[in-house]
């Protein structure tokens, strides 16, 4: 996601440029609140259904929109029967390619540092099927379920083209090299197919991972308006400032013509973006000349939404006889549409992984006529762990090494593939501490020979891993007001809440910063309308929210600096040798030289100041190989006679740098590892490889763990800062998914002595 934006940065002068920036404060626990546990502010409305969701705004005089699906995977629209529809109760209007206002195609998401758009596909401007599920047509309506019934009485006739919706036929095609954001996909050092090939072990495996689709809670929604040629779209959104931007471009709208909201998210991991639906409900708005909700059904989210694709990866790997790695290969297949540019990056979490002088990674892609794919939680370390993982795991046995002493024998010193040292990296101690409280030791080395009564037990372990980053562009604004004594202050940044605790945490920064209480600290967020861009994507948000806070805080403190003028115990101290404590401003070096802030705002006659910076570039990540790590532990309970398995335990024990908010940390973590279970064992989204459709598009079909699929989750961390981020912290928002599927396969190998290398691992596999 970020490689794209990092090599456009310029280096400060080598003299002015401390690598990863000075430092700052935050990384401590100084006043207390970095690292305490704080619990969701938007937890109690969101329980007492109090939080307002995109599909819960309302406008006077609201239209419902309800869209229809092409069920062809390419082709021409030659005739459409909307007289049905046009004669239903309450509807207001059909639109189709045929009366739709004229749009420009959106820059497909990483064409720019703005665009955001689904795919470059034009939408609803012309006859042509893209996929079979493309909406076609959009039905607006007085109620919901007339749009919804009106919808179903439209008739379309096709002229069928040529297609790809097998994988042998995208094969047949042809491949080409993968490229992820625009950066290839592909790492050389050394000549690892020589080294494969006189290695006295190897390991040499093909692994598979299907399609996933995206299952928030919360289908995708938006309700739009025009107001005065400007369009205000209160949606679902992680990355509201630049779908705002997108938007405007394809309705040709100048950016301060539009405002996207989006205050409360049900959840989001890589989905909750722009596509059709948004784009549609937009346009039928503006040809009904009435505000317009539109709500994704869970099925319009499987047609409209893309997810994840599908891979077929080999993982080669070359051990001497004492179990240190000579050669790495990790390469395979990617299936993408031709209309976007986002296959599933595997190899990323491989090339920092371990130290062997030979490896080889390559992400080829092949083209289906299908769904666009997109991010999804860990987009390429995922489903990338899952083969790298299991094939160390089979390494292990081969060597008859114990697999968490042969990762931490293959412990790399710096990034193999990068030649980067490693800006925090404690992955041995995230794998110590791991294997202790997990109770490790007490693992079967043999397998198949735990067993009670029907169930057959094991214990697999595997490592997790993604990459630090942190967007550029992160703008903050704080506002501090004086009532009396008492003050206040507002932090408000362009960032999405998914419900992850992005308005908790950013609180307990911005109240650590600036010297103040939990409660003395409001947010906003959520809207176009502030300054900056932040996204909630690529587990970086974080940080780069508190690398503006941090901007924010000390501009602030050069204005009030100012303000408190001659008569200051303050006076004459320059900005740098100043900070804040107690709601006030103190020297740094001797806070017992300090003013409060409503004194100096007092004398100043004033009542508030406001202040907006922008976060330092984020040059870390051109100096140091910066990674989250984890190492996960699951025992499985296999049943001999039906093939079902059952994860009784699992515990994750990460390296993530300083953790802010341990509640909202320990939540993350969870709901990433219960992602990864049903990766493991049961998400696969059923494509018909006649025609290109999703056969389960729908929560009774396409299985993810429901809570008694869960076990006790364990969650453990080292907490040790790393000295070149903002706070210290790394991003934890993806870090959970990576590595659970391989530690289940691994754990069914040792109950079992069945390597399953084919995900999901469903019953039939097993018997
Ligand atoms: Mo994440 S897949 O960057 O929301």
């Amino acid at each position: 996601l970020m490689q794209g934006a990092i090599e456009k940065l310029v280096p400060l002068a080598p003299d002015s440029w401390i690598p990863g920036g000075r430092p700052d404060p935050l990384i401590a626990h100084k006043h207390g609140l970095i690292g305490t546990p704080v619990s969701r502010r938007d937890g109690a409305l969101k329980v007492k259904g109090e939080a307002g969701f995109a599909a819960e705004f309302r406008f006077d005089d609201m239209a419902y929109a309800a869209l229809a699906y092409a069920t062809i995977p390419r082709g021409r629209i030659t005739a459409i029967d909307s007289a049905a529809a046009d004669a239903a109760p309450g509807v207001v209007l059909v639109m189709t390619h045929l009366n739709a206002p004229r749009m420009n195609t959106p820059g497909v998401f990483g064409s720019s540092p703005t665009a955001v758009g689904p795919a470059d596909l034009p939408i609803l401007q012309d006859d042509r099927i893209h996929w079979n599920g493309q909406p076609i047509a959009c039905v607006l309506a007085e109620t919901q379920e007339q749009a919804d019934h009106a919808a179903s009485l439209l008739g379309f006739t096709y002229d069928a083209e040529p297609s790809t919706t097998s994988l042998e036929g995208a094969k047949a095609n042809g491949r080409e090299p993968g490229l992820f954001m625009g950066q290839p996909l592909h790492n050389r050092i050394g000549d690892a197919d020589a080294a494969l090939a006189t290695a006295p072990h190897v390991v040499d495996q093909v692994y598979r991972t299907p399609r996933h689709n995206h299952n928030p809670i919360e289908p995708h929604a938006a309700t739009i308006a025009w107001i005065d040629g400007a369009l205000v779209i209160h949606d679902a959104s992680q990355m509201v400032t630049a779908q705002a931007q997108t938007i405007g471009e394809i309705f040709d709208l100048e950016p301060d013509k539009v405002r996207l909201t989006s205050p409360y998210v049900g959840g989001g991991f890589g989905c909750k973006g722009l596509w059709d639906h948004q784009i549609i409900g937009a346009a039928a708005a503006k040809l009904a000349g009435r505000p317009v909700r539109i709500t994704l059904s869970r099925e319009g989210v499987y047609r409209v939404v893309g997810g994840r694709s599908l891979t077929e990866q080999r993982v080669a790997i070359g051990a001497t006889a004492e179990g240190r790695f000579d050669a790495l290969v990790h390469t395979g297949l990617s299936i993408m549409t031709p209309h976007n540019n986002m296959p599933e990056p595997f190899i990323l979490g491989t090339r920092a992984a371990y130290a062997c002088p030979n490896i080889s990674l390559q992400v080829d892609i092949a083209r289906m006529n299908m769904l666009a794919n997109t991010f999804m939680r860990a987009p390429g370390e995922a489903v990338g762990t899952f083969a790298l993982e299991c094939a160390v795991d089979e390494l292990a046995v081969d060597l008859g090494i114990d697999p968490v002493e042969l990762r931490i024998l293959n412990e790399p010193d710096k990034d193999p593939t990068s030649g980067l040292a490693f800006s925090s990296r404690h992955i041995v101690e995230a794998w110590r501490n791991g294997a202790d409280h997990f109770g490790w030791a007490d693992r079967s080395v043999e397998p198949a020979t735990r067993r009670d009564g029907e169930w057959q037990i094991g214990m697999g372990c595997a490592t997790g891993t993604y990459p630090y980053y942190r967007m550029p562009g992160a703008q903050a604004r704080i506002t501090l007001t004086r009532d009396g004594d008492a003050v206040r202050a507002l932090i408000e940044v362009a960032a999405a809440e998914m419900g992850m605790g992005t308005s908790t945490t950013t609180a307990i920064v911005g109240a650590e910063r600036l010297g103040l209480s939990l409660d003395q600290v409001e947010v906003g967020y959520g809207d176009s309308s502030i300054p900056g861009a932040i996204m909630a994507g690529g587990s970086q948000q974080t940080a780069a929210i508190g690398a503006a806070v941090i901007a924010a805080h000390n501009a602030l403190v050069a204005e009030l600096l100012k303000l408190a003028g001659n008569d200051s115990p303050l006076a004459g101290l320059s900005a740098d040798t100043v900070g804040s404590e107690d709601a006030g401003l103190a020297k740094i070096d001797d806070p017992t030289q300090r003013e409060s802030y409503a004194s100096i705002l007092t004398r100043a006659q004033r009542d508030s100041v406001t202040v907006t910076a922008a976060a330092a570039q984020p040059l870390e990540l051109m100096h140091w190989s910066m990674h989250s790590h984890s190492a996960i532990f699951c025992e499985v309970r296999v049943n001999a006679v039906t093939g079902e398995t059952r994860v009784s335990r699992i515990l994750g024990s990460f390296d993530c740098g300083r953790i802010l908010n341990p509640k909202t940390a320990k939540s993350q973590f969870r709901g990433g590892i219960i992602m990864g279970l049903g990766m493991a064992l049961m998400e696969e989204t059923q494509f018909d490889e006649r025609n290109g459709r999703i056969m389960n598009p729908s929560l009774a079909e396409y299985h993810i763990p429901v809570h008694l699929d869960v076990p006790e989750i364990d969650v453990i961390w080292t907490d040790i800062a790393d000295p070149h981020t903002p706070m210290g912290a790394h991003g934890i928002g993806e870090i959970g998914i990576t590595g659970v599927a391989a530690a289940v396969a691994n754990a069914v190998y040792n109950a079992t002595g069945k390597r399953v290398r084919d995900l999901p691992i469903t019953l039939d596999k097993l018997l």
